[in-house]
């Protein structure tokens, strides 16, 4: 434990993997060896400092080094540090509790580690209950994942394959069958009847070989995609008319992120599942969850032997220490208005970018909902080609140098990653939020000047 920051970093070289990382160049470019976090900074141990405008990936909404949630998770910890959920216990019952009464429709929850598990659940949940429904439109048959192109739901084999974005793909396919893509709707290049292109989809396929339709309110990795308001009540109609389970994935959007509680409530929608992970407990502990609506639960009900429970089990899954951190993250969203602070500053953030950005050549668009707020740049105004790769990795790296960490697209298709994004803490204070958006607008001149 005494090696000093130089033996650490060396050892880092030697010993880990990072992801995403190309490690021929990682003497060059070490990653940042950071120390500490404090509100809307992280510290490095040279003595550096950035605002994670980013909130790490796009988890940490109350912002860093709350004492508060490492005394809970102290306390739960001495008391009780392990039970799995083939039993229970106070803090997960009180999470589940709290998660049914957000969303404000009966439902029950289950819980995993990961964004990526929790979908991998709902997709085991939607085949077994098309399998075991009683209403005479399910069957065994109906086993297809619908998803969308430029969604993302995670890194595992069923999560990936659901997953239609050109870089996570490429290399590890043949991923699994029964994945089926439609388009996500994308205003600024036009596309938007997608509710429609979701119908054909499934007529295509065969209502009777769907189990569900798994997307993102917003889609956010995938470049800030906001629908055009119609398009998930209409999704929502859709679905129930051919028997399709609904399942939103509020991995990124859920707890205040885009200025409602939950991304869907903008529409008045309700989902069958709903997948939640990173702002559930704001990073500071691994958990995550999916919460079915009750008749989804209820096609789960049989004898003892009868097979018909969920046959699914992961250790850690409802952890007690991560959900009791969880639930106190929870109260102090709430006790400290924060999806308010979300409307209220997430207004400045994107109005400010639109006025600082109007008129130049390469900013196609400037759009958000609530703190999560997307930069689409491109090579010209009339063609809308997305700009190049290396120009958007170059303001990412000028951001970095001004002591701003700001986000951007993965390759959605080949040379198509061409949006910035930022989506810090909720807890950034109005000088903090005018220094994103100053850095940002530097960053993109630096790389694309007015002429
Ligand atoms: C929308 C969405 N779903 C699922 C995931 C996967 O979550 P995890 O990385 O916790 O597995 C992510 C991760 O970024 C995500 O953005």
């Amino acid at each position: 434990m005494s090696n000093s920051i130089s033996e650490l970093k060396a050892l880092d070289a030697e010993c880990l993997w990072h992801p995403l990382t190309q490690h021929r160049n990682i003497e060059v470019t070490p990653p940042r060896f950071i120390e500490r976090g404090e509100g809307c900074f992280i510290y490095d141990a040279d003595g550096n400092r950035w605002l994670d405008g980013t909130s790490g990936l796009w988890c940490v909404n109350v912002g860093h080094g709350r004492e508060e949630l490492a005394d809970v998770a102290r306390e739960q910890m001495a008391k009780l540090s392990y039970a799995p959920m083939t039993m229970t216990h106070e803090p997960a019952i009180r999470l589940a509790a709290k998660l049914v009464d957000l969303l404000g429709y009966p439902g029950r929850v289950y819980f995993t580690n990961s964004g990526s598990e929790a979908n991998e659940a709902a997709f085991k949940m939607a085949r077994q209950f098309q399998a075991q429904r009683e209403d005479g439109i399910g069957g065994p048959g109906r086993y297809k994942i619908i998803a969308r192109h430029r969604g993302y739901h995670g890194n595992t084999m069923g999560a990936l394959s659901a997953t239609g974005q050109w870089e996570r793909r490429e290399g590890y396919e043949p991923l699994l069958p029964g994945f089926v893509f439609t388009d996500a709707p994308d205003p600024y290049r036009g596309i938007n009847d997608c509710a429609d292109r979701l119908e054909e989809t499934i007529l295509h396929e065969g209502p009777e070989t769907v189990a569900a339709f798994i997307m993102e309110p917003v889609i956010a990795g995938g470049g800030v995609l906001i629908p055009p308001d119609d398009y998930l009540p209409k999704v929502r109609e859709i679905c129930t008319r051919y028997g399709v389970l609904l399942i939103l994935d509020e991995v990124v959007s859920g707890f205040g992120r885009t200025g409602k509680m939950f991304a869907h409530q903008h529409w008045g929608v309700e989902a069958d599942i709903i997948t939640f992970a990173k702002g559930i407990a704001s990073g500071y502990m691994p958990i995550a969850a999916l919460v079915a609506r009750r008749d989804v639960f209820e096609a789960f009900d049989g004898e003892a032997e009868s097979g018909r429970h969920f046959r699914h089990v992961n250790t850690y899954g409802g952890h007690p220490v991560a959900t009791a951190v969880a639930l106190r993250n929870l109260e102090i969203v709430e006790r400290e208005q924060l999806v308010e602070r979300v409307n209220v500053v997430g207004k400045t953030v994107l109005t400010k970018l639109q006025r600082q950005l109007a008129g130049h050549p390469n900013v196609g668009e400037v759009r958000g909902k609530g703190l999560l707020v997307g930069v689409e740049l491109v090579s010209d105004l009339q063609s809308k080609k997305p700009a190049a790769n290396e120009k958007v990795g170059g303001i990412v790296r000028k951001c970095g140098e001004l002591g701003v960490i700001i986000g951007r697209t993965t390759p959605v298709t080949p040379g198509q990653a061409n949006i910035v994004i930022v989506a810090p803490p909720y807890v950034i204070s109005d000088d903090e939020a005018a220094l994103l958006v100053d850095t940002l607008v530097a960053g993109i001149e630096s790389q694309f000047p007015r002429a």
